[in-house]
């Protein structure tokens, strides 16, 4: 199966001097999937949705239709913008429209997504199918090396089929977190994409609702330009690359001459239960590239991207703990003791502040921590510093760890939602509201 349709980039309804205007409606779709026929879910007719592709500075209008049977709304994940817009709190009904605004910030440039957010809804609703890319562009992207790359977005979905449905979820799905028996990518099963020999890059989205992906290509290795909405200031080498739900990548890989490259999922234990049963020792196959064309080498990587400030001890002003928690009966799960309520606010802190925050994870289990509209860089995972400088807005906190991260809390006021982004958890209370003034 070759891989050509996905993604199609949306076209925008208006596009008049750097304002752009986007329309995403949440349908009930009739997709084929692995072969068989199935309802889900979809933005506009497409699993995965559609991709919004911007530049630095281009301001955004996102019109959300609902024509689903039930309550939703959409959150544009990791983008900078006023928490009056994100407004994860509000709903539309059946029938009804939201709007959505922000500017693209300069520096910005990177990976995002969007997806449902309406509480106690976003588990089901994604797992169904509402996900999908955004990238914004920047100066580098429109520079050497990265212009002559061959690019492919990768959108990394699980999902699950019953008589013609997505299965529904069970038990113990809440506590552990569902992951689907169909690993998909790009809405296919082990997709191939022809590549032709040079650079190749690939923005990684971790769209399922639970499931870790231990990304790796036997034989190369894997040059990381970005995570999250944001470049690193030069390429990091790794042998394999933990990509966690709500997490994004940005991955350069050296394809020298014809072949194939294969990208693995390698098991990775995120419950005491051990890794996910369906992944084999030696790694499940995602997707393939088949390399074609005259050998390149050496292949030019990027020497630098940007600069990322480091953060300044003398500057933070407050220090918070959070931890996680939770309990069988009833199941749910809690963040400094409490579950969820959006008429509570848990934290507060002061607008342009800068603030280190210690998220401690007692429980047996891994847990994606994730902060609306601030990105944060982070310090130390368990005491050792972390080796490289990121914005970010996800960062798994492993069973028994204790991250440090630092947030700048410039450009906006508002409540802010964090929560960990396995989707169960959410909807079973582990989220917060921070209120920044
Ligand atoms: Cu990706 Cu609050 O969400
Ligand atoms: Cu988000
Ligand atoms: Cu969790």
């Amino acid at each position: 199966m070759k891989n050509s349709h996905y993604p199609a980039t949306l076209i925008p309804d208006t596009d008049q001097e750097g304002t752009l205007q986007f329309t995403l409606t949440a349908q009930q779709t009739l997709a084929s999937i692995a072969g068989a026929e199935a309802r889900i879910l979809s933005y506009n007719g497409s699993f995965p949705g559609p991709l919004l592709e911007l530049k630095e500075g281009d301001r955004v209008q996102v019109i959300f239709k609902n024509s689903l049977e039930e309550p939703s709304n959409l959150h544009l994940h990791g983008l900078f913008m006023s928490p009056g817009e994100d407004k994860p709190h509000v709903v539309a009904a059946p029938g009804e429209t939201l709007s959505y605004q922000f500017e693209a910030q300069a520096g910005s440039a990177g990976m995002y997504w969007y997806h449902p957010h309406a509480h106690g809804r976003v588990t089901r609703q994604l797992f169904k199918g509402l996900a999908g890319p955004i990238i914004v562009r920047g100066s580098q992207d429109f520079s050497e090396p990265l212009t002559s790359a061959t690019e492919k977005i990768l959108v990394l979905h699980d999902i699950q089929l019953q008589h013609g449905v997505v299965a529904p979820h069970e038990g113990m799905d809440w506590g552990r977190g569902k992951e689907g028996n169909l690993v998909l990518v790009n809405g296919e099963q082990q997709p191939s994409f022809d590549v032709p020999a040079g650079l190749l890059r690939l923005r990684l989205l971790n769209a399922s609702t639970a499931r870790y992906y231990q990304l790796q290509i036997p034989g190369k290795l894997l040059q990381l330009i970005g995570l999250d909405g944001s470049y690193l200031e030069r390429p990091v080498a790794l042998d394999k690359l933990l990509l966690v739900p709500g997490e994004r990548a940005d991955v350069l890989i050296e394809a020298t001459g014809a072949g194939v490259l294969k990208l693995l999922n390698l098991p990775y234990s995120r419950t005491p239960m051990g890794p996910s049963a369906d992944t084999p020792e030696e790694g499940a196959l995602l997707a393939r590239f088949d390399i074609s064309g005259e050998a390149v080498t050496p292949v030019a990587l990027p020497q630098k991207l940007r600069e990322i400030p480091s953060i300044d001890p003398g500057t933070v002003t407050a220090t918070k703990t959070l931890t996680f928690g939770g309990s069988m009966q009833p199941l749910e799960f809690t963040i400094n003791g409490k579950t969820f309520d959006h008429h509570r606010i848990d934290l507060e802190a002061t607008a342009g502040s800068t603030e280190v925050w210690e998220i401690v994870n007692p429980m047996g289990m891994d847990h994606p921590f994730h902060l609306h509209t601030f990105p944060f860089q982070v310090l130390s995972r368990n005491g050792v510093p972390e080796p490289f400088r990121a914005w970010r807005d996800v960062v798994n906190i492993k069973a028994n760890e204790r991250v440090k991260i630092a947030i700048p809390f410039s450009g906006y006021t508002g409540s802010v939602m964090y929560h960990c982004h396995i989707l169960e958890h959410e909807d079973k209370g582990m989220m917060g509201n921070l209120l920044v003034q």
